[in-house]
């Protein structure tokens, strides 16, 4: 058997866990929208259409925000074809998927929706092909009380109250050549100062997120941010960047260690936001918007590389037909190994508190997701459905510091320790919840865990994401092959971490 110890002082905190890291996101894309989340005549469905069976699945992640409508998908859409009488909405290519959009669902069934289940939109305006006046009148139609063209239209189409969207992204990964409307960073900080000037001057109370760097294959990675930036700094509060990891024959350990890969992503992405304030002599601070996170496995991609994607719509690399309304694509089966390394991943977060104040899982059903629908059927949990709501349920309060002494292990990302912590202190229930995946390969690993400062403790719960094969996934056959498990606790200082695996221990 392995041992290790993990450290933790209540002296030492990272931060306050904002609610908002546990975000996520909803597509026009597949069939996240369509026959996901909104499906008339479903049995399940309200009589607007609404899937009740995946909002009970959605209210049990306790997931606050949720970005929408895209993605890629934004840089194509035009949001005026989804509002009002729905017979006649127009049918519409969407660029980004290769697919037919029907505007059945536009921003006023999201936005009602939203309001309704408790949950805070976050909106992308379109920086690609839209223009900056679209992006105004957008604010103005979801925000202003009354009185004008859009928000008088808004109370015409059945909500007269406003729906009062904080939280808006300038465009998405605009970095990228594959977004429709793709900019340069000098084009791309024009364009949203100036959107951002428009949407601020309708809503002063809004919060805006600025594009940032995502891929560190493109050329411009970071240098984006280090050129758009500091055009952009005194308008908006929050810089947005994506990541995805995908399992691609890197080998176990280096898929394992994932987490690690984030941490160095989000610090670059903390790195250039520093730069750039001390640069230009900013004095406020800029946030990490981490607007899109999810292991990706491209199970439904077929590319070598990025330049695959140059001149391409993103679709056009999967196996679905052109011009479907809501192909099921990018619908990613997870294995108890993805769970494994979303649950490293959201440790990541946790530990870097300090610098993320909003992370989206994406995306939330169907596309990527950990809830899968069957169009007129059930409705069952992927396996990383479980790693996100206990990081969810339990990593609410104060993220403290965690020091760790063990074996290592070697990855792409250098030595790491055989184990990786995330310590939360939740005030509420007076609890300290410790978070660890066991990247052990062959044997169990005894940890201690050295509380200083919290009183006395006692390990209360154990709860475990493991098994012998890491290629198990759930189906809606077998919804419940991979799961959380409980494990008995004893009063002995340590606690057995099985191989492989992802634990939540609760001390009272
Ligand atoms: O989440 C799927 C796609 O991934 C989004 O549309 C895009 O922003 C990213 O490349």
């Amino acid at each position: 058997m392995k041992k290790a110890k993990v450290f933790s002082d209540k002296h030492y905190p990272i931060g306050k866990i904002d609610d908002k890291i546990y975000a996520s996101f909803t597509e026009h894309l597949g069939r996240c929208i369509y026959s996901g989340l909104y499906e008339p005549g479903h049995p399940a469905a309200d009589e607007n259409g609404i899937r009740q069976d995946v909002v009970g699945l959605i209210k049990e992640l306790n997931v606050p925000v949720i970005r929408y409508p895209g993605g890629n998908f934004v840089s194509c859409y035009d949001w005026h074809d989804g509002i009002g009488p729905k017979e006649n909405r127009p049918r519409r290519m969407d660029y980004a998927w290769s697919s037919i959009e029907t505007n059945e669902f536009g921003i006023d069934e999201f936005c009602r929706w939203a309001e309704e289940a408790g949950i805070e939109p976050m909106i992308a305006v379109n920086l690609g092909t839209g223009s900056i006046k679209d992006a105004g009148d957008l604010v103005e139609y979801c925000n202003h009380p009354g009185g004008t063209y859009w928000s008088d239209l808004r109370a015409k189409n059945g909500h007269p109250k406003p729906y009062n969207v904080k939280y808006w992204c300038l465009g998405n990964e605009m970095e990228g050549n594959w977004q429709a409307g793709h900019l340069s960073a000098e084009d791309y900080a024009k364009k949203a100062l100036e959107a951002a000037k428009i949407m601020k001057w309708v809503d002063p109370s809004i919060k805006l997120v600025a594009c940032g760097s995502s891929y560190d294959m493109l050329p411009t990675y970071m240098e984006w941010d280090r050129v758009m930036l500091p055009e952009l700094y005194n308008q908006v509060d929050y810089l947005s960047t994506h990541h995805y990891v995908m399992n691609a024959g890197q080998g176990l350990a280096n898929f394992l260690a994932s987490y690690k890969e984030l941490d160095n992503h989000i610090k670059n992405s903390v790195r250039v936001i520093e730069y750039v304030k001390a640069k230009n002599k900013f004095t406020k601070d800029i946030k990490i918007c981490l607007d899109e996170w999810n292991v990706w496995n491209f199970q439904d991609i077929k590319m070598d590389s990025m330049s695959d994607l140059s001149g391409m719509t993103t679709f056009e690399l999967t196996s679905a037909e052109k011009w479907e309304v809501a192909p099921g694509i990018l619908e990613e089966k997870y294995s108890l190994l993805d769970s494994l390394v979303l649950g490293g991943m959201g440790i990541t977060l946790l530990n870097n508190v300090d610098t993320v104040e909003i992370a989206c899982l994406a995306q939330l059903i169907n596309v990527i997701a950990p809830i899968t629908t069957v169009r007129g059927g059930g409705v069952f949990k992927q396996t990383t459905y479980y790693s996100f709501h206990m990081l969810s349920k339990y990593g609410r309060g104060t993220s403290m510091k965690a020091a760790v002494e063990s074996e290592t292990y070697s990855s792409s990302f250098g030595e790491l320790n055989l184990v990786e912590p995330a310590v939360v202190y939740n005030e509420e229930a007076d609890e300290v919840r410790v978070f660890v995946l066991n990247c052990s390969q062959d044997e169990d690993t005894a940890l201690e865990v050295e509380l200083q400062g919290y009183g006395d403790r006692k390990l209360k719960k154990h709860l475990v994401l493991a098994g012998d094969d890491l290629e198990a996934r759930n189906t809606i056959d077998q919804p419940d092959e991979v799961g959380m498990k409980e494990l008995p606790v004893s009063d002995g200082a340590e606690v057995v971490l099985p191989k492989l695996s992802w634990n939540v221990l609760i001390y009272g």
